[in-house]
């Protein structure tokens, strides 16, 4: 039986990997940070053969030690800052655990191994790590593939290039089996309510069952390119399973904007957005990413990789979960 520990699994990733991991009949371990930590509930009620074991990605002691209990053979690093906007007023948090995070669990690794001599090839443990697309900030191509410059334009795009480079440094110094994986957007019912697409399908159950009137956006004009989180990790599982380490960008390769979200989930309650959402200034970034489409030939030739679930089909199954959550609430 293969063993896998998994950081963040209390994010959305986390969960889906988990479940996945598990169908796939591996035994999964979580790391979950915090001394009480709300998020803990979740885990155990959705995938509660997960488990848990305690450790934060800015305390290397702690990780050295979840790799001890796990003992594992995959290691998949989610954990992070995730939330861009907020890495604007958390810039040193950010760079601390979405950047110095992914090396300190490399030196876990190393550590736990016990090789550290430069041109040995490490054995044993495979390492994934969250790449973003974000990290292509201000694009400067369009579809992004694996060979695009990277520009980023937020504190946490910059924390995940010193990871995504610290990871290929890790391959290329002690020969470890560690891969990139560069995400685009990928959401679902279990998205944290603060990223765009689930701020959206939210309100729009909350407006369409009388609970709230409206909702505020900000750049309705971004593109992005988004999928659904439960394919996404079937992507990272698989770049773990190639006979070789490489980097590979998962997304859809289409774009949208955030208004096309707002019309595809509004419509589908028989709802118009343009009578419910209002813009405010003050949920502009300090700099915008205009436009992220992704080019995933790589990882559709070389792993076999191919999402089913369509941008709009994403769109209405997160606005049919909130509709369903909210009503049950009543
Ligand atoms: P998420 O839902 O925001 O989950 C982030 C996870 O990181 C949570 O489990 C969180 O734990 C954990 N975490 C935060 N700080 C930590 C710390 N100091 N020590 C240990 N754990 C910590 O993110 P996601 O959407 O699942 O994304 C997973 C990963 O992929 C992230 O690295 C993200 O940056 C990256 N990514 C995501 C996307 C996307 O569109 N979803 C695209 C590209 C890349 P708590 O629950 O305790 O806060
Ligand atoms: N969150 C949010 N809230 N975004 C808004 C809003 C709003 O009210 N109004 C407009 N937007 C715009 C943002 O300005 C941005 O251009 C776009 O919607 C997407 O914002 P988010 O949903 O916050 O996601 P993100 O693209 O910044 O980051 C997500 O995707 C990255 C991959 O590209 C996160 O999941 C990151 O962790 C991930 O790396």
């Amino acid at each position: 039986m293969k063993r896998a520990l998994i950081t963040g699994v209390t994010g959305q990733d986390g969960r889906h990997l988990s479940e996945y991991l598990l169908e796939q009949g591996y035994q999964v371990f979580g790391l979950l940070r915090g001394q009480h930590n709300p998020k803990r509930a979740i885990v155990e009620r959705e995938v509660p053969d997960v488990r848990i074991l305690e450790g934060d990605l800015t305390d290397q002691t702690s990780l050295i030690g979840a790799l001890q209990g796990a003992q594992p053979d995959e290691v998949y690093n989610l954990a992070a800052m995730s939330f861009v906007a907020l890495s604007w007023n958390q810039p040193e948090l950010t760079g601390n655990v979405t950047g110095l995070g992914a090396l300190r669990m490399l030196e876990a690794i190393r550590n736990v191994q016990g090789s550290s001599v430069s041109g040995h090839r490490a054995a044993g443990i495979k390492f994934y790590q969250a790449s973003s697309s974000e990290m292509f900030g201000r694009a400067h191509e369009v579809p992004q593939s694996e060979r695009t410059l990277f520009h980023p334009r937020s504190p946490y795009g910059v924390a995940k290039v010193f990871a995504h480079h610290i990871t290929i440094n890790y391959r290329e110094s002690y020969g470890m089996f560690a891969c990139c994986g560069i995400l685009f957007n990928h959401g679902g019912p279990r998205r944290g309510p603060e990223f765009v697409e689930r701020k959206i399908s939210r309100a729009v159950a909350r407006i369409k069952l009388g609970l709230d009137k409206g909702l505020t956006l900000g750049n309705m004009e971004a593109k992005r390119d988004w999928g659904y989180a439960g394919d996404y990790v079937k992507a990272m599982h698989l770049m773990l399973q190639q006979d070789q380490p490489d980097d590979y960008v998962v997304g859809m390769g289409q774009s949208h904007s955030v208004r096309e979200v707002a019309e595809i989930a509004f419509s589908h309650v028989g709802l118009d957005w343009r009578e419910h959402v209002e813009i405010s200034p003050s949920l502009f970034r300090p700099a915008e990413v205009d436009l992220l489409e992704a080019d995933p030939t790589k990882a559709r030739t070389v792993l076999g990789w191919v999402p089913e679930v369509s941008f709009e089909d994403l769109v209405r199954m997160m606005v049919d979960a909130d509709l369903e959550k909210e009503s049950s609430r009543q």
